[in-house]
């Protein structure tokens, strides 16, 4: 294999461009005192909503429409304890600077690519805000980072930042990934012919980001993604992605981590700013989206696995549900009103709700069999959700009203930790404990994989 040493033409190209580098990375430098303000004002202020919201929540029980969830509502003094204890734990408001103590010294190189590979899809708002948008999240954030090297022969990682989400459909406005198979392809074959690390490690020690349904696969539909199976290229390589399960599966026979679907901290924090104050959990099980009456046979399978006919045939009319079938904005708000929010499978056993209803304190009931959860040593997932059995869907009314009367505030409570909050979602520039910091961690348990580490291990 092709290992040039420091001196040749090819180099010194690369120590220009390491100039220029350098260059750039002293004015982030300078940005960056005004950054931190602006992120520590951010977080100062996410605090004290998060405290507003929580204690009001703490504060007030619950109207008694329902009674049985008043019942178990904790005590106010044990409660706000625990709220303070939480909001005083240096966790939400501790600031670190120096990530490599607590990620194992990683240093991360991060190709720069031509932008049609990425920023020119960034030209639509939407790219770096839809559920697939962590491909974005995750590359800007890591261009901000402490772990980031300008010196690739220092690297434990490369990062290969393509998006390939943002080429929206003209007819229904869903992500077309048909592409994504080439533009990936294309930019493995220009950084393999250009550097020399991907062939020194077959792409071991390179990261991707395939946030869709089926990850690496790159389909909307199960059967065809998994005939397709992960693109040869890709299958020694680190795949981060948002699809995972318990079981054996065609579409995570990579080295993978599982990461949590994008959902923009700005539109949580707006939903907290300009909800009502006075706002109560007056809807006991929420669940807005695609609910088909009559599901479609698609090559063999239904959507959602028919669940979420089921729910809406069983509980469309029970009064205790709040379904929704049509896109509405405001949703989040929605979800903030929520005591149960349901995340049902779609095509995929992922969805954004997963999220999007941790975050906004409503306890998600996972109805979706086999789902591997994202960073599970970070969240808590078993306390702070309820699992249900896809064939127990019908019961989901009883099943919701016995964790209300029993366990509920407790779920709550674990629930309303800032910690779990932070770790699920990606900030342009990361902050110890949230997602993108739980990736870095993540990598550093697959530093094995690193060209670099097993070398330096080996001397
Ligand atoms: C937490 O509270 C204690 C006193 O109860 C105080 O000494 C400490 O500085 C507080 N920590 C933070 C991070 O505010
Ligand atoms: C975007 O998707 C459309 C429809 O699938 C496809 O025809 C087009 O080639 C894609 N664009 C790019 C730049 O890949
Ligand atoms: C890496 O391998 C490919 C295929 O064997 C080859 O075309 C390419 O030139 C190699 N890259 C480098 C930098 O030598
Ligand atoms: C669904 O479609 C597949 C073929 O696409 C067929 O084999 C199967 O019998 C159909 N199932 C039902 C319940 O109609
Ligand atoms: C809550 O109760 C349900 C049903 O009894 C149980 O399955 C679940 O594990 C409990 N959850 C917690 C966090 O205690």
């Amino acid at each position: 294999m092709l290992e040039p040493k420091r001196t040749n033409n090819r180099n010194r190209g690369f120590y220009v461009r390491m100039r220029l580098l350098h260059n750039n990375s002293r004015n982030v430098r300078t940005s960056e005192k005004s950054f931190c303000y602006r992120y520590f004002k951010w977080v100062l202020w996410f605090s004290l909503s998060f405290y507003f919201f929580a204690s009001f929540l703490f504060n007030h029980k619950p109207n008694n429409t329902i009674s049985f969830i008043s019942k178990t509502t904790v005590s106010q003094s044990k409660a706000s304890r625990a709220l303070i204890e939480s909001i005083n734990s240096s966790a939400l408001l501790q600031y670190p600077k120096h990530h490599q103590d607590s990620l194992n010294g990683l240093k991360i190189y991060v190709y720069e690519l031509p932008t049609k590979y990425n920023s020119d899809w960034l030209t639509n708002e939407r790219c770096s805000n839809h559920l697939f948008a962590s491909e974005v999240a995750i590359h800007r954030a890591l261009l901000n980072s402490d772990v980031r090297t300008f010196d690739p022969w220092e690297a434990d990682f490369f990062f290969v930042p393509v998006y390939v989400s943002c080429n929206f459909s003209t007819v229904n406005g869903f992500p077309a990934i048909g592409h994504a198979r080439s533009l990936i392809g294309s930019a493995v074959e220009l950084i393999s012919s250009q550097f020399p690390f991907w062939n020194r490690s077959l792409g071991s020690d390179h990261v991707f980001v395939a946030s869709h349904d089926f990850g690496a696969c790159f389909h909307t539909l199960e059967d065809v993604a998994m005939a397709d199976g992960i693109p040869e290229i890709l299958r020694n390589s680190i795949i981060l992605q948002t699809f995972g399960v318990k079981y054996d599966h065609p579409c995570q026979r990579a080295e993978h981590v599982v990461i949590p679907p994008y959902v923009s901290p700005e539109s949580v924090r707006k939903t907290l700013a300009t909800s009502d104050v006075n706002g109560k959990r007056d809807i006991f099980a929420f669940f807005r989206g695609k609910m088909e009456v009559h599901p479609n046979n698609v090559s063999g399978r239904y959507y959602s696995k028919k669940v979420r006919t089921v729910i809406l045939q069983k509980y469309g009319n029970d009064r205790r549900f709040y379904l929704k079938r049509h896109r509405f904005a405001g949703y989040q708000s929605e979800i903030l009103r929520s005591t149960f929010c349901l995340c049902p499978l779609g095509w995929a056993p992922w969805s954004p709700r997963l999220v999007e209803s941790v975050v906004l304190g409503c306890v998600p009931v996972i109805i979706a069999d086999g789902i591997e959860l994202p960073f599970s040593s970070a969240v808590p997932w078993a306390d702070i959700s309820v699992t249900v059995a896809e064939k127990d869907v019908g019961k989901l009314g009883s099943i919701l009203e016995h964790v209300a009367a029993t366990n509920l505030s407790i779920i709550q409570q674990k629930l309303w930790d800032p910690r779990i909050t932070r770790s699920l979602l990606f900030h342009d520039r990361t902050v110890e404990g949230d997602a993108t910091w739980q990736v870095l961690h993540a990598l550093t348990q697959k530093l094995s994989m690193s060209h670099r580490r097993s070398r330096v291990s080996n001397e």
